[in-house]
């Protein structure tokens, strides 16, 4: 039934030259994957349009309303949404009241919730608040904003989040279009991952459009007393007022970091492309939400230092949001794509020199991360199997640093020109879509392997645990400099102040800091930090770092102790938080590091709340 409906759909796209773009999204997706994570049924009915309308109230700390649903049916008797901790007041279909049913309550996915539709069920409507165990939101007071005066409202989707706060089809594979009314206190602007406000109006009443059919886990949104500054007619920054000029001279590259990226694998689908920065405890370095990524302030260097995150989140423009992972075991197609891509825009703005560094520094963390799963080797296959867990809990590294090494690999061996034109054709494609993994292998075999007839180890990249041996060599020269200078210094033939007198760039300093000899003296780690000042560093990423070696030397001088904690009491990013609280426990500290943790945790998003409270063996 479905199967024929799509084709004559398609077979009119074919006669009607016109056949509009909308009409191939909607006809793009004929069978969906087995998704582990949602209990939506899509190949029989099928939510296509979400129409949202919501009140933020920020005294009882809940998001309520309405979340109307245009829909498809396929032949069932019942739709299924995916739920969380929501409270459902009431469903109607058509306009009519209908008695709709909550499943049992899982704690990782939450209850499936099924609404009884007859053939002709167009309007599915679901009355519904949020309760305090949503863990998509996190409500911020004024004092954990930058300017202190307003609270502040974000949330967080990816990666099955969003049915938090939404009761939702909550599959990435489920692609639908939205629209919101958000209702907002009137002093504070809404923005989400559609068409925005760029500044506050007299309500606080906005109205959101999001036309491009996007996953779930991709509808966001911000609240907050936050300001737009333009970069260029099509990109732009929001912030709070006491960071917007220095998030605009950090992030100036952008309209760059887009026109690189459309010369590399073809033209921006979303119109706009907006950054919002955030509070600290925003839990990810960036969120691709569509046309308004999320960042972290802890990437605000003051020296453009770190903006690859940027490079990253606009990547995702094609790889995750046009052509999206089906489901979290695919996770790979998203991430290692991502680096991949955010590699050669660094590569385009500023030479192949700096996208070696980055290159190399992902390296050694694949290195690290594969160390650390020594006992879990299933975990490093790319191609994931997260039926049962958390897929929050199963995504690591490997994604990202294994993915990007296994297309570099291919790179180096296809040649860049083949690769180049075969990603591009890759995005063309699939745009619009979601993919498995299975389906790429055979697109990769099919469209660039087989026609330029070349062999290439794809099952045991995928499949296998680890690094096959065929993976290309990174290096950097800048890196090879500063390994001279650790021999150097460790062998006692250059002094610290000639380190830190150096002209080595942000890249190169991380890596001396992640590269300092377990078994150099502390007097040596001391007079280093007295020469290059590390413990009071302004940088996030150089502060991080350093700290995390800190730890490991057992390094206790300058007032570090001090320092870590005010850095984790102020920073909710997981990968920075979890560095260092691992590094506590590893280090026989686990008693500090739980009382440290009492006081930050309120201060966290629930993403790093559930990694770190599994860490201590909290609750
Ligand atoms: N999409 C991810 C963030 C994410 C991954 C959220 C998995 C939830 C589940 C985002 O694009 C990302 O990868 N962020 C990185 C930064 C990047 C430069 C590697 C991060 O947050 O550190
Ligand atoms: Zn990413």
């Amino acid at each position: 039934m479905k199967l024929f409906n799509k084709s004559l759909i398609l077979l009119a796209c074919l006669i009607n030259a016109a056949c509009s773009n909308a009409d191939k999204e909607n006809t793009e997706i004929v069978s969906y994957a087995n998704d582990s994570h949602s209990y939506a049924k899509p190949s029989e009915a099928i939510a296509k349009h979400l129409s949202l309308d919501i009140v933020v109230d920020f005294d009882k700390k809940i998001v309520s309303g309405i979340a109307d649903y245009t829909i498809e049916n396929n032949g069932g008797n019942e739709i299924i949404f995916d739920t969380k901790n929501l409270i459902i007041h009431k469903a109607t279909v058509d306009g009519k009241d209908v008695s709709f049913s909550l499943g049992a309550d899982n704690p990782i996915l939450g209850q499936p919730l099924s609404i009884p539709i007859n053939n002709d069920s167009k309007l599915v409507s679901i009355k519904y608040e949020t309760t305090d165990k949503t863990e998509a939101l996190q409500f911020l007071n004024p004092q954990q904003t930058a300017d202190k005066k307003f609270p502040f409202l974000l949330t967080q989707g990816q990666a099955i989040l969003t049915r938090t706060w939404i009761p939702i089809q909550d599959s990435p594979q489920i692609r639908l279009t939205y629209s919101a009314n958000v209702k907002v206190p009137k002093d504070l602007l809404a923005i989400m991952s559609a068409e925005n406000p760029k500044a506050k109006n007299e309500n606080g009443k906005y109205h959101f459009e999001m036309r491009q059919a996007i996953s779930p886990y991709l509808i966001a949104l911000a609240v907050g007393d936050l300001v737009y500054k333009e970069i260029s007619p099509r990109t732009g920054v929001y912030a709070e007022r006491s960071m917007i000029e220095k998030v605009h001279y950090e992030f100036a590259d952008m309209e760059k970091m887009v026109k690189a990226a459309e010369a590399l694998y073809g033209k921006y689908a979303w119109d706009q492309f907006d950054v919002v920065v955030l509070p600290p405890s925003f839990p990810f370095g960036g969120m691709e939400n569509p046309r308004l990524t999320f960042a972290t302030p802890t990437v605000i260097a003051g020296d453009r230092s770190l903006t690859s995150l940027i490079a990253h989140e606009l990547a995702h423009s094609w790889s995750g949001n046009l052509v999206t992972n089906a489901t979290w075991d695919d996770f790979w197609l998203n991430e290692g794509f991502t680096v991949y891509f955010e590699m050669r825009i660094m590569e385009a703005l500023y030479g192949k020199e700096h996208a070696n560094m980055l290159a190399s520094i992902g390296r050694q963390d694949l290195t690290e991360e594969i160390e650390i799963l020594k006992d879990k080797p299933e975990a490093t296959r790319l191609k994931l199997n997260l039926k049962g867990k958390n897929p929050d809990d199963g995504m690591n590294s490997i994604a990202y640093d294994k993915g990007y090494l296994f297309l570099r690999t291919l790179e180096e061996s296809v040649g860049r020109d083949k690769m180049d034109s075969f990603l591009k054709e890759y995005f063309n494609t699939n745009a619009f879509s979601t993919i498995t993994t299975e389906k790429f292998i055979s697109y990769l075999k099919n469209e660039l392997l087989i026609k330029n007839n070349i062999e290439f180890n794809i099952d045991n990249w995928v499949y296998k645990a680890g690094v096959p041996n065929n993976a290309a060599q990174i290096q950097s020269d800048k890196f090879l400099i500063v390994e001279d200078a650790i021999n150097d210094w460790k062998n006692g033939n250059i002094d610290e102040n000639l380190l830190c007198e150096s002209d080595w760039n942000i890249q190169q300093k991380i890596h001396f800091i992640r590269n300092i000899p377990i078994d150099i003296s502390l007097e040596k780690f001391e007079a280093l930090d007295n020469a290059c000042g590390f413990t009071t560093a302004k940088n996030s990423y150089i502060a991080m770092v350093w700290y995390e070696q800190a730890i490991k030397h057992n390094y206790r001088k300058n007032a570090v102790d001090t320092q870590i904690e005010s850095f984790l009491m102020n920073v909710g990013r997981r990968w920075y938080v979890s560095t260092l609280f691992k590094a506590l426990v590893a280090n026989n500290r686990i008693d500090e590091a739980k009382v440290l943790y009492q006081k930050a945790r309120p201060n966290y998003h629930s993403v790093t709340v559930n990694t770190i409270d599994e860490m201590l063996g909290i609750n």
